[in-house]
């Protein structure tokens, strides 16, 4: 069979199976197989997979209508530029989470060496998103998972970049030190969130979603705590639900930082709230 009659038959094998982007699924996983590029593919699909590769593939469909993540089954997840492994204790880098990066770059101009912090960094996204683009800058980065750590080390050293990492919870891990930039996709699902149930998170560690309640005990906890971590003027940024930016707005400013604001995602969703603190009281710069 042609591949591109094994790809039409697999998207509607993963269409029956639930999949909301079976094409692509099924288009992800013949590429891996294949070892070829989508533009390949494109001007190859008349040919076929060897029997080996069919028997791969089809393994991996299966696991695929049993719900498995598309990033776990191949082991990796496009994020920023970058091409990072992923795994079962390891959060799967989301696009939303690309604005928290936006944001940084925009704060940092290229050529500054000021300290910036990541926490709950998981596969290391966004701290070596960051520090991909902004070299000069020291990124240390903190998890409390030590198997999500050895994730992120991998990722750092096969890409080349040089981050910080320390095993933790929060802020415990630095002392009294100080950043200009703190950044963190913390855990904010509510506890009995219908979510859970669906979809990849089901394959996803419950201690990278879940936070409370209300799902804010951790963004509760980063905001009390970032003041005495942030130099003067510094930033933390705070990726959140689409429904907790008016909450996450009123915590920050309760705490005491100044020009807090949310951003809005492509469908219209505020997804990050930032705000920056100065010592002793309003800023001026
Ligand atoms: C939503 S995931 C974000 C992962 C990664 N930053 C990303 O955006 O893909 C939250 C991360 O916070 C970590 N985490 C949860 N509780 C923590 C704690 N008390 N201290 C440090 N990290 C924690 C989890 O292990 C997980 O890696």
């Amino acid at each position: 069979m042609m591949l591109r009659d094994v790809l039409r038959d697999a998207t509607q094998r993963l269409q029956v199976a639930g999949s909301e982007s079976a094409r692509r699924d099924a288009e992800l996983l013949m590429l891996a197989v294949l070892g070829k590029s989508a533009m390949w593919l494109y001007s190859h699909d008349d040919q076929c997979f060897l029997p080996e590769q069919a028997l791969r593939f089809d393994a991996l469909l299966q696991r695929r209508e049993q719900g498995e993540p598309v990033a776990h089954l191949l082991g990796e997840r496009g994020f920023w530029t970058l091409d990072l492994r992923v795994n079962a204790h390891t959060l799967i880098p989301r696009p939303e989470t690309e604005m928290l990066v936006e944001f940084a770059l925009e704060k940092l101009s290229a050529d500054v060496a000021v300290p910036v912090l990541d926490l709950g960094t998981g596969s290391g996204a966004i701290a070596l998103a960051v520090k991909a683009e902004r070299s000069a800058c020291a990124v240390t980065a903190v998890d409390a998972s030590p198997d999500a750590l050895l994730v992120a080390h991998d990722n750092a050293a096969r890409l080349g970049l040089v981050v910080e990492f320390l095993q933790g919870s929060w802020f415990a891990p630095l002392g009294q030190r100080r950043f200009q930039l703190v950044l963190s996709n913390p855990p904010y699902i509510r506890a009995d969130d219908v979510h859970l149930s669906q979809g990849d998170v089901r394959f996803e560690p419950r201690s990278a979603l879940v936070s409370g309640v209300d799902g804010l005990d951790d963004i509760r906890h980063l905001v009390s705590f970032a003041p005495l971590h942030l130099l003067p003027g510094g930033w933390l940024a705070l990726e959140h639900g689409h429904d907790q930016s008016l909450q996450v707005r009123a915590i920050m400013q309760a705490a005491g930082f100044q020009d807090v604001a949310s951003r809005t995602d492509l469908n219209g969703h505020e997804r990050i709230t930032f705000g920056r603190y100065f010592l002793g009281g309003a800023g001026t710069c």
